[in-house]
């Protein structure tokens, strides 16, 4: 699979505009994925695409999906390969994401990473780089647990930055609530989760040359910057 992937020659398909950039984010729960994958999206013009979100969007609308994911997400468990890979398949088939888009929180496990490389194939898409955000253990424990957010607006008000959290959304007065994930034992069991099933990528994507590491510590702006210097270069 990863020799027919090498055959599609992104600098050829970028140069006719049919290729910005295709890169994953890596990372354990709290290293910055979603946040710097909302700075990038301005940056690079492709979409931000996060199973997490799409997964917890279906659960706040009660559909089969959603009734399927519950339980996996609330203990800190991955949901089964199979329905992750459908919702990728679905997603970056739309119009949207024809040029390239930015995967957070996808692929998880080996086996993503394999389906994704026969979905890119076949869309004629090629990955560019996979950065792993390194972050310590302590620091992803205190951003997680210091994490609030608006039921409306989505808002990510974290006591951790902040000191205190509002008792209602400042932006829009909406209720203030903690994602089920997001308390310390699940979040203990999200860590060790993605030690078991998902770091074993890092030696994956390194062996393929398309592995950076970027220091996820300081600042979200400091981060980002880290980020584009690296990703301009692709
Ligand atoms: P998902 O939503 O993907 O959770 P996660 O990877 O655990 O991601 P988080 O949102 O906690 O962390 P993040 O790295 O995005 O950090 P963020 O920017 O939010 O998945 C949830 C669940 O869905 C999984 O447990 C699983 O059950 C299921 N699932 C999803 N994808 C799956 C897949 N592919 N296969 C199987 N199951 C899947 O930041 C965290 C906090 O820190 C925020 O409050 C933020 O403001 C703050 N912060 C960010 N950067 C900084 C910084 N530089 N300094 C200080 N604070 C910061």
């Amino acid at each position: 699979m990863a020799e027919k992937n090498a055959k599609i020659d992104t600098a050829d398909l970028r140069q006719a505009g049919r290729h910005r950039i295709v890169a994953i984010l890596l990372g354990p729960p709290g290293s910055g994925k979603g946040t710097q994958a909302r700075e990038l999206v301005e940056t690079f013009e492709v979409p931000h695409i996060s199973t997490g979100d799409i997964l917890r969007s279906n659960v706040a609308q009660g559909s089969e999906l959603g009734e399927q994911a519950r339980s996996y997400m609330e203990s800190g468990e991955l949901v089964p390969d199979g329905l992750i890979v459908d919702i990728i398949a679905d997603r970056i088939g739309e119009p949207d994401a024809t040029a390239g888009f930015l995967l957070d929180g996808f692929p998880r496990t080996i086996a993503q990473a394999v389906a994704l490389e026969e979905m890119l194939h076949r869309r004629e898409l090629a990955l560019d780089a996979v950065v792993l955000i390194d972050v310590e253990d302590d620091e992803l424990l205190r951003r997680i647990t210091g994490r609030w957010l608006c039921r409306e607006c989505g808002r990510d008000y974290n006591a951790a930055q902040s000191g205190s959290v509002p008792e209602q959304c400042p932006a829009c007065g909406g209720e203030i609530y903690q994602r089920e994930d997001d308390r310390e034992e699940t979040v203990r069991n999200r860590l060790e989760v993605y030690r078991a099933q998902t770091a074993p990528l890092v030696e994956y994507y390194g062996g393929k040359g398309l592995l950076v590491k970027i220091d996820g510590h300081g600042e979200p702006e400091e981060v980002s910057r880290r980020m584009i210097a690296v990703l301009e270069k692709i």
